[in-house]
């Protein structure tokens, strides 16, 4: 889809659609009110008659209105203005997307982000232009037939009062890049493990590198044993898939900025190894990459954006497999940090593989580290799939975060990194054992990390609920991309 920012008087709009706001109780937008003015009170006496639903996000599309230039108008319920959330405006955008999806004309134009609340114009703006890419995604790559339908709305015009500055431009521009990370995140998660390997993902952060200002290393089987990662290289032990540790570099800031670095956890299938998993479902451990997919699109959407700011992304990519020289419950493995660790239970192997990057992280001297991963279904029963849970252990490093995602309306929760659940891991024969005893999972998890990441400002992502979707709609979400590119956006000084 293709964006423009005008002005003009929305009854003389030539547009195949013309989309404006109404609120709840029948009160019109500005945008609204100049379209019932030129039809003579026609579009009040429709939306009068009841049709359109008070909820945010209802819809009601309107043909051939008297006095209105554009063939329709579609009507998008903002629920009660003084109760104008975010989620609300986002509600009423994605629906006026899955609309234009629908319709047989390739342009409209749209009046909704022309509204007094929420934030400010650049911020919705940016949102809208992300939901409408973002609803244009398609998961059809490996099937034969391929959806050719014509319709949907191909070109679109922002209405906005006075003139199209380069802010507005540059919000434009930022959702869009966000929802190209998204568009990168989801088409990697959603591939299956058969295709997308640790090879795949290395090709893919090659591929990318290429077409942006972004340096690409991949380190071999061979490089990681010298580096001493025994604990990551334990868990690629029962698979035949050759694991990779991909290091990305992309320097937008001053060379003399330390940077953020991202390390995204990389399990292309994750069986559970020789604890396996239950069967029931098992086909979505595929999206156990979404924490270096969600890396890899954040690169994206920042080189788009020319950010300056610089960042480091680390992913550590193996299959988790059971086979003969898997690693088994009971094994002692060795750490890159020195540590040694009891493996209680293969299927806790996301820790395995990060805490070796996250020793790796050391040498950038990070400004901040933030690790992204799908580690515990615990996570899911905690927080469900509103929100990730954050778990850092600096305070101010996770208010940044948490605000990064109110605003991007990717939302992380805070969970308790205190000291009195370090004391849930114990091992009897090894520094640390890969699993707490009973209780709290998404919280031991994270205090297994926090044993790697004492040299910096550190923060963890547990994305288990947020990443992908099951059931019907099943498919990965492209989260938490708009958060980390907002939280970057933030480093680099803000918009
Ligand atoms: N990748 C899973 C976590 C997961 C499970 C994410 C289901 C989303 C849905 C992770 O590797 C795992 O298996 N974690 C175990 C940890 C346990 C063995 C301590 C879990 O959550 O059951
Ligand atoms: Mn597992
Ligand atoms: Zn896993």
């Amino acid at each position: 889809m293709e964006f423009t920012i005008k002005a003009g008087s929305p009854e003389k709009l030539k547009n195949g659609c013309v989309v404006v706001g109404v609120y709840a109780g029948g009160e019109l937008s500005a945008g609204a009110q100049a379209l019932d003015k030129a039809s003579d009170g026609a579009l009040a006496a429709i939306v009068a008659r009841g049709d359109l639903d008070d909820k945010a996000g209802a819809t009601l599309l309107l043909h051939s209105l008297p006095g209105i230039v554009a063939p329709r108008v579609l009507l998008v319920s903002l629920g009660k203005a003084a109760e104008l959330s975010d989620k609300a405006y986002r509600d009423a955008v994605a629906a006026a997307a899955k609309q234009l999806g629908g319709l047989a004309t390739d342009d409209a134009a749209f009046l909704l982000a022309d509204i007094d609340a929420p934030r400010d114009l650049p911020w919705r703006l940016s949102q809208a232009a992300q939901i409408l890419l973002d609803s244009t995604y398609r998961s059809d790559t490996l099937k034969s037939k391929k959806d050719e339908s014509k319709k949907g709305v191909k070109k679109l015009a922002f209405i906005v009062h006075g003139k199209a500055g380069d802010e507005l431009q540059a919000a434009l521009l930022r959702g869009e890049a966000v929802a190209e990370g998204m568009a990168l995140a989801k088409n990697l998660g959603n591939l299956p493990g058969n295709v997308c390997t640790p090879g795949y993902l290395a090709t893919a952060a090659r591929k990318l590198a290429k077409d942006h200002k972004i340096k690409v290393e991949v380190l071999e089987r061979a490089d990681m044993e010298k580096l001493g990662m025994g604990s990551l290289l334990s868990v690629a032990r029962g698979s035949h898939e050759p694991p990779k540790f991909i290091i990305l570099n992309y320097k937008g800031g001053k060379a003399k900025d330390k940077p953020v670095v991202l390390v995204g956890k990389g399990i292309t299938f994750d069986t559970g190894g020789i604890s396996l998993k239950p069967g029931e479902g098992m086909d979505e451990m595929k999206y156990d990459m979404c924490g270096a997919a969600s890396v890899l699109g954040t690169f994206k959407a920042i080189a788009r954006m020319d950010l300056p700011v610089n960042v480091v992304g680390l992913i550590p990519t193996t299959e988790n497999m059971p086979g003969g020289s898997a690693i088994k419950p009971g094994d002692i493995v060795t750490s890159m940090s020195g540590q040694t660790i009891e493996i209680l239970n293969t299927d806790a192997e996301g820790r395995l593989i990060l805490c070796d990057a996250l020793t790796y992280a050391e040498r950038y001297e990070p400004a901040a580290v933030v690790d992204i991963a799908t580690l515990t279904g615990a996570c899911i029963i905690a927080l469900g799939n509103a929100t990730s849970g954050l778990l850092a252990n600096d305070d101010e490093l996770a208010a940044e975060l948490l605000a990064s995602g109110q605003a991007a309306g990717d939302k992380a929760w805070q969970l308790p990194l205190w000291d009195e659940y370090q004391d849930m891991l114990k091992s009897n024969f090894a520094d640390i054992p890969n699993i707490g005893s009973k209780g709290a999972g998404t919280i031991t998890a994270a205090c297994f990390l926090s044993r790697f990441t004492k040299a910096y400002k550190w923060a963890h992502l547990d994305i288990a609920g947020t990443a992908w979707k099951s059931g019907a709609d099943k498919g990965a979400t492209g989260r938490p991309v708009p958060l980390l590119t907002e939280f970057l956006i933030g480093r680099a000084g803000g918009r």
